[in-house]
């Protein structure tokens, strides 16, 4: 029998684990990913993966587990301690980028493990079962930076700790998008929140249960790990998480959370440019110039 039946996020849990799946290929940025992996781009000056594990801490996670693949090894040196570059800073008095440096290395305990073929992201979270090791758990997609007044994980546990279950973070997408998202089917229970009933992984517009689209941000039980084992191969024949989640209803409760903020997706280039120029606009010593660019730039277009 499996076990998730009796697994829930019960009320004041705090999560303290997430699993950050990195082993895409990021074929959408060739040939920016030709040699680097997405999740290192720059998002004005930091790699996209540092905004996603600090939304992680933010939240309270303790530690966190990437599922990497091949050609990813940039994000374990960058989040590992540069022996060689440290000293060579020490020596040359450089201590604020010391400082910088050592700082991204102790945010947080990283773990690694590699997810060796590519089976989609219900398979790329089945590696995490030992390392969950019955907690529940944050799931959090690394091309999706979340810009808002509170991080998104955090709304989430809000929304956890009112209605004890899983929970997803939507977003309400135009119909003819749904084809691109896990979408979702629920009711209302408070504003912004639903009782899911249904979920579908990447459905056709004429077939979409809603417009509310999955973003990459889950609250799961452990109960998953056995229910992904059971899952069939779904959309592009690739083991989803989506459909995972659908297999645990109604036995476990799923809640889907309409986050307040916006959603960048980095995993294509409008999505990193917009990332880009939103992030810096929101930096006091970037914006007064960028600003000065954007609106000069665009007057000359319209000239
Ligand atoms: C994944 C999920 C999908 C979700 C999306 C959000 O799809 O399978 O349900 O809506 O992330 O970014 P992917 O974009 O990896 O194909």
């Amino acid at each position: 029998m499996s076990r998730h039946a009796a697994v829930v996020v019960e009320k004041n849990v705090v999560i303290h684990k997430a699993v950050i799946p990195v082993a895409g290929m990021g074929t959408r940025l060739l040939p920016l990913t030709k040699s680097q992996p997405k999740e290192m781009l720059p998002v004005v000056d930091k790699p996209a993966i540092q905004y996603v594990v600090e939304e992680a801490i933010d939240a309270g996670v303790q530690s966190v587990l990437m599922v990497t693949g091949r050609g990813k090894r940039a994000i374990e040196d960058y989040f590992d301690h540069s022996v060689e570059l440290e000293h060579e800073l020490e020596a040359h008095g450089k201590l604020d980028d010391l400082h910088a440096i050592q700082r991204i290395s102790n945010l947080i305990q990283v773990y690694y493990v590699r997810q060796k073929l590519p089976r989609g992201l219900g398979d790329a979270i089945l590696q995490a079962r030992a390392y969950v090791d019955g907690d529940a758990f944050a799931v959090l997609l690394a091309d999706d930076i979340i810009d808002g007044p509170t991080p998104c994980l955090v709304q989430m546990e809000e929304v956890a700790h009112r209605f004890p279950g899983m929970v997803v973070a939507v977003m309400q997408v135009p119909r003819q998008d749904t084809s691109s998202y896990g979408i979702i089917e629920g009711t209302v229970v408070a504003p912004g929140v639903w009782d899911v009933s249904r979920l579908v992984e990447k459905p056709d517009p004429a077939e979409a249960p809603s417009n509310l689209a999955i973003v990459g941000r889950y609250i799961l039980v452990p109960g998953i790990f056995d229910a992904i084992e059971h899952t069939e191969p779904g959309r592009n024949g690739e083991v989803q998480l989506t459909d995972a989640i659908q297999a645990m209803l109604p036995k476990t409760k799923v809640y889907a959370c309409e986050f307040k903020g916006i959603r960048y997706d980095i995993g294509n280039q409008m999505g990193l440019l917009k990332a880009n120029i939103a992030l810096a606009l929101e930096r006091p010593e970037l914006a007064g110039e960028l600003r000065e660019f954007l609106s000069e730039t665009l007057e000359t277009l319209f000239d």
